[in-house]
C-alpha cells in the first residue's frame, strides 16, 4: 500500500506515523508551506518531499487541481492529512473519496474548525480529545473512525490541553491507518464506518488517556 501524507507544519503526527513502522510505504510528504518543519522530518527518514505554496495560485480550485496532479504522480492508495491546514475543494475530496483521512484535535462533531482547545476550555467541558475520520466535503464532519478522550483538568490552559490531546493523536492516527492498511475499515452505505476485527465482526472502539 502506498501512502501520501500532506502537512502544513511541524509534522509531529507524521513522526508518529513513521515511528509506528506500518506495513505500507510512505511514498511522499507534500506541504502547502515550503518552510514546514515536517518536510525535514520526512527528509531525515529518506522520504520524497515536495512543497507547493498555495500563495502562488490565483484560486483554491487551481491550487487543489495542481495538488491532485502531484499527489496522483505517486499513485497513492491512501492520502493522509496530518496537520494539513487547508480547506479542501469538493473536487479534491471527491477525487480521493474513501481513501482520504484526517485527524482533528477535538471530539467531533464538537469543535470543528480552529482553536479547538480554547473553545473547549471556554465551554467548561470535562472531556475533550481527538478524532480520525474519513474526509467528506463538509469541513471536519466526515465519518468517524476512532476517537480518544482526554479529561480536562481544573488547571488546564490551551497549551497543556493541546499537549495531552496531541499525545493521543499520536496513538490513534497510526492505529487508524493500520486498520485501513489491513482492510479493517469499511465505509458503509449509510456513511458510517464499520470496523471489522479479525473474525469479521464489528468492534467498538474507545480509547482513553493512559
Ligand atoms: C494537530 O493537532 C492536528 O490534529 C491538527 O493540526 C495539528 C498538527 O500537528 N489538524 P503536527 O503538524 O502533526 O505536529
Amino acid at each position: 500500500m502506498r501512502i501520501v501524507v500532506l502537512i502544513s507544519g511541524r509534522g509531529s503526527n507524521l513522526q508518529a506515523i513513521l515511528a509506528a513502522q506500518l506495513p505500507a510505504q510512505i511514498v511522499a510528504v507534500i506541504s502547502n508551506k515550503p518552510d514546514a518543519t515536517g518536510l525535514q522530518v520526512a527528509q531525515a527518514a529518506g522520504i520524497a518531499t515536495q512543497a507547493l505554496a498555495h500563495t502562488t495560485f490565483a484560486s483554491r480550485a487551481e491550487f487543489d487541481k495542481a495538488m491532485i496532479q502531484i499527489i496522483d504522480g505517486y499513485q497513492p492508495d491512501l492520502v493522509v492529512l496530518a496537520g494539513y491546514m487547508r480547506i479542501l475543494t469538493d473536487e479534491f475530496v471527491n477525487h480521493y473519496q474513501g481513501r482520504l483521512l484526517n485527524i482533528h484535535p477535538s471530539l467531533l462533531p464538537s469543535y470543528a474548525g480552529l482553536n479547538t482547545h480554547q473553545r473547549a476550555l471556554d465551554d467548561g467541558v470535562k472531556v475533550h480529545g481527538c478524532t480520525v475520520h474519513f474526509v467528506t466535503p463538509t469541513l471536519d464532519h466526515g465519518p468517524i473512525i476512532i476517537q480518544a478522550a482526554v479529561p480536562v483538568l481544573n488547571n488546564d490552559n490551551a497549551d497543556s490541553l493541546s499537549e495531552r490531546v496531541l499525545c493521543m493523536e499520536h496513538q490513534i492516527y497510526p492505529t487508524a491507518i493500520h486498520w485501513f492498511i489491513g482492510g479493517r475499515i469499511q465505509l458503509a452505505a449509510d456513511g458510517k464506518v464499520n470496523l471489522l476485527n479479525n473474525n469479521g465482526s464489528e468492534q467498538t472502539v474507545f480509547y482513553t488517556e493512559p
